[in-house]
């Protein structure tokens, strides 16, 4: 076997991107207003109505613009999509999706990521960066826009939010945090109304939030559904209440894309900005705003203070993260082939790609340490997940259909590729090297895949499982997944394979889980390999986990079930979901009813292994009576550090590698019914072997306290919490407990 060729040390391309953040302009919110506030005195009524107002649908080069006033220095703002790229242009970076960041654990990977990806936005003049994501949170396994998003814990999520949005505004492109708020399946998400419990909204779907505001997120971006029957965006208690009241946040909100319903509700309720400003018919309707705008203040349903609040935040983030400092003109046009007239992409942001797409890699099994490959003298690739789109990498809008490999969802948060790394490709660069001879089946013909299979040592077999935005219907799936089963009867593909007595190492392309059973159900499968969906360099990345140059280090971000129905959660027909699972999604839902997954959350292997010892000296938290000070985030006891819990990490093994130490707490029994164990710290330290690391988690007050709906507060619940350190949610190495 060729020796391991392991590295441990960030490649540089990640320190200079970060070094960046240095240079960052900083001025506070206070500042901004400050600024803000001079240009609101000489700003006429109809800029200002142009300032809070998209020109309709295609109506400017960007998904999103606005009316450029003529009596301050402000231009048409360019809102653009997406979450893991700029959507429409071209060229530009396709990174791993949020679900593949996620899965690495690793926030400065984020952060350098978001870096990264704002660099590109602002290069091509966008103002306002369509992500990150956070809502769907993901409480549904086969929801379709799951994997924009980070992870379906909202601690994960939130953590990656803030070094995300972080990244992104560092680099002068204001992040928008969506969908707010319970846009947690696609069916029926511009009618259906999400009605959980108020405990539910602060302790999920709303945490993450908390964290986006706290890193200052610049805006904030309504949903289409309903909450408890009222639209997201003219929701008082969801905008002016929790978010900008609770939160404290002080950005601008603006409206999903034609999620808008009312002129003057949306207004009084706090959203900030309507998009695109019409419905997208020909010719277009429905604008609320603009021209309706002004009557509504004219006619006193909407006060004149309203307006000038909205122009206010909406003018503050623009200066927050200093546009106002020679932001450059858009240079793209979305409804023009994308063609930019500045090439923003470079070697070191497509080196990021490749490395957040190695570090995302989930290695599920490994029978007899089948991986890495090594050097073999034959490799079967089978599946049509092995090679690009026959018709081209771009080949469907939007990436609405998956034929080829797959390495993004599809709908808006998509972009174009520059170009595309397939498995086979990298497999090949490797093979050349190597003179391992590949034999191909790029069909997902199971006869095919059994007949090169037998004509090699070893077999890669390649499955998908596709999801996307509702407005595309992809095989039948419509935007959520049908069900968690591999498409184009991968599973008859796996079974066909490992039948030859071949020993078969799947890899699963997947937008979120799907169940494995049938798969691991095959004697010859050896191993399993989860990819996710890891944008242009998806092969590259791939190979250098499958031939060893890296160790796997990647987690699940989410929970592989034996079947479905153990979620406890599936997108609805009906018209309601009153989310009956309350608190318990995802692992909390496995752990609270007691049901075995096949791969818990936060579970992935390595190459090398890890040992961890010594918690303690002494767990300490404290927190000290509350001072009911609210900061942008919230009330600023939350986030105070209340203590720390201390571990040490050793590789064991033979090889480097990189291990996620995972901090899960127990509540005491005076809480009322809380999750059993709920993530609350993670650290991502790379060893050498032999090489001890410490891990030391910091915990805030939130982090041990629930929401306590009858006084409308976090509360530290008294008595005695569990703390649970480990290498998943299950695999817990040690335990300890502290006293409040
Ligand atoms: C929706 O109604 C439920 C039940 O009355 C309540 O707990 C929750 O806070 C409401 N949600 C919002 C956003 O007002
Ligand atoms: C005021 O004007 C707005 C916009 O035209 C309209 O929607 C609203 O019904 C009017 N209200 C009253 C009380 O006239
Ligand atoms: C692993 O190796 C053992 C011992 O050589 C063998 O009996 C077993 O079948 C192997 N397992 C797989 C999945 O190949
Ligand atoms: C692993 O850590 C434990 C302490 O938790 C220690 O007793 C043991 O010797 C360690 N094992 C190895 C292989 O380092």
């Amino acid at each position: 076997m060729r020796p391991l060729r392991l590295h441990s040390a960030a490649p540089i391309s990640i320190s200079v991107l970060l070094a960046s953040l240095a240079a960052g302009q900083v001025i506070t919110w206070d500042e901004a207003y400050a600024r803000a506030a001079s240009d609101l005195a000489v700003l006429s009524q109809d800029e200002k109505v142009g300032i809070v107002t998209g020109v309709t649908w295609e109506g400017g080069p960007c998904v999103g613009n606005t009316y450029e006033p003529t009596s301050i220095p402000y231009p048409s703002l360019c809102l653009q999509d997406g979450p893991l790229s700029v959507r429409f242009a071209n060229p530009v970076t396709v990174f791993p999706a949020g679900i593949n960041a996620g899965a690495t654990w690793d926030r400065e990977l984020i952060r350098a990521r978001g870096v990264a990806m704002g660099a590109e936005s602002v290069g091509l003049g966008v103002h306002v960066q369509l992500g990150p994501v956070a809502g769907a949170l993901g409480k549904i396994p086969s929801a379709g826009r799951n994997w924009e998003g980070f992870s379906n814990d909202p601690y994960l999520a939130g953590v990656a939010m803030a070094e995300a949005i972080e990244g992104m505004q560092s680099s002068g492109v204001q992040a928008c945090a969506k969908h707010y708020l319970l846009n947690e399946q696609e069916v029926n998400r511009n009618t259906i109304s999400s009605d959980p419990d108020d405990r539910t909204i602060h302790e999920l779907y709303l945490w993450p939030f908390y964290d986006a505001v706290h890193a200052n997120v610049a805006s904030v971006m309504c949903s289409y559904n309903k909450i408890n029957g009222t639209w997201a965006c003219e929701h008082d208690a969801l905008l002016n209440g929790l978010l900008k009241g609770e939160l404290g946040f002080k950005g601008h909100v603006l409206s999903d894309w034609n999620a808008q319903h009312s002129t003057v509700q949306s207004a009084n309720t706090g959203l900030d900005m309507t998009m695109p400003g019409s419905d997208f018919n020909t010719p277009r309707g429905s604008i609320f705003w603009g021209e309706n705008l002004a009557l509504a203040i004219a006619n006193g349903s909407v006060p004149q203070a309203r307006l000038d609040d909205m122009v206010t935040r909406i003018l503050a983030a623009w200066y927050l993260v200093g546009q106002d400092q020679g932001h450059p003109e858009v240079a793209f046009s979305s409804w023009d082939s994308g063609a930019a007239s500045v090439d923003v992409t470079t070697p070191e942001h497509a080196e990021l790609a490749r490395t957040i797409a190695r570090d995302s890699i989930v290695l599920l099994k490994n029978s007899n340490a089948s991986l890495p490959l090594g050097t073999p003298g034959s490799l079967a690739v089978i599946g049509s997940d092995a090679i690009v789109n026959p018709a081209g990498a771009n080949a469907c809008t939007d990436r609405g259909c998956n034929t080829g490999t797959l390495a993004q969802g599809w709908g808006s948060g998509t972009a174009e590729y520059p170009y595309l790394i397939a498995p086979l490709d990298a497999i090949q660069e490797i093979a050349a090297t190597t003179g391992t001879t590949i034999v191909t089946s790029t069909t997902d013909d199971p006869a095919a895949g059994a007949a090169a299979a037998a004509a090699a040592e070893t077999a890669l077999v390649f499955i998908t499982a596709d999801s996307g935005e509702g407005y595309i219907t992809v095989e039948g799936h419509p935007g959520d997944r049908n069900n968690l089963d591999p498409w184009h009867n991968g599973n008859a593909l796996v079974q066909a394979v490992a039948a030859t007595n071949t020993p078969t190492i799947v890899v699963v392309h997947s937008v979120g889980p799907i169940t494995l059973e049938t798969i691991l159900a095959q004697p010859n499968v050896v191993a399993i390999v989860w990819a996710g969906i890891p944008g242009q360099e998806s092969g590259h990345a791939l190979t250098d986990i499958l031939f060893g140059a890296y160790a796997p280090s990647g987690k699940l971000p989410y929970t592989i079930g034996k079947s479905e129905a153990d979620y406890g959660a599936d997108w609805t027909e009906s018209q309601t979901d009153p989310f009956t699972e309350g608190l318990f999604i995802d692992y909390r839902h496995f752990d609270y009813y007691a049901i075995e997954p096949r791969y818990e959350f936060g579970f992935g292997l390595s190459y090398t292994t890890f040992n961890y010892s010594a918690l303690a000296p002494a767990i300490s938290a404290t927190p000290g009576p509350t001072t009911g000070e609210t900061v942008v985030g919230g009330p600023a006891d939350l986030f105070a550090a209340v203590g720390t819990v201390t571990a040490y990490v050793s590789n064991t093994g033979a090889v480097s590698g990189a291990e996620v130490a995972q901090l899960y707490i127990g509540f005491p029994d005076s809480a009322p019914p809380t999750p059993p164990k709920q993530l609350r710290g993670f650290e991502k330290l790379s060893l050498e072997p032999g090489q001890t690391g410490t891990v030391t988690f910091q915990l805030t007050r939130r982090d041990i306290s629930y929401w306590d709906v009858g006084v409308q507060k976090w509360v530290v619940p008294a008595g005695t919490f569990e703390v649970f350190v480990g290498a998943s949610s299950r695999d817990v190495r040690l335990t300890g407990s502290f006293t409040v």
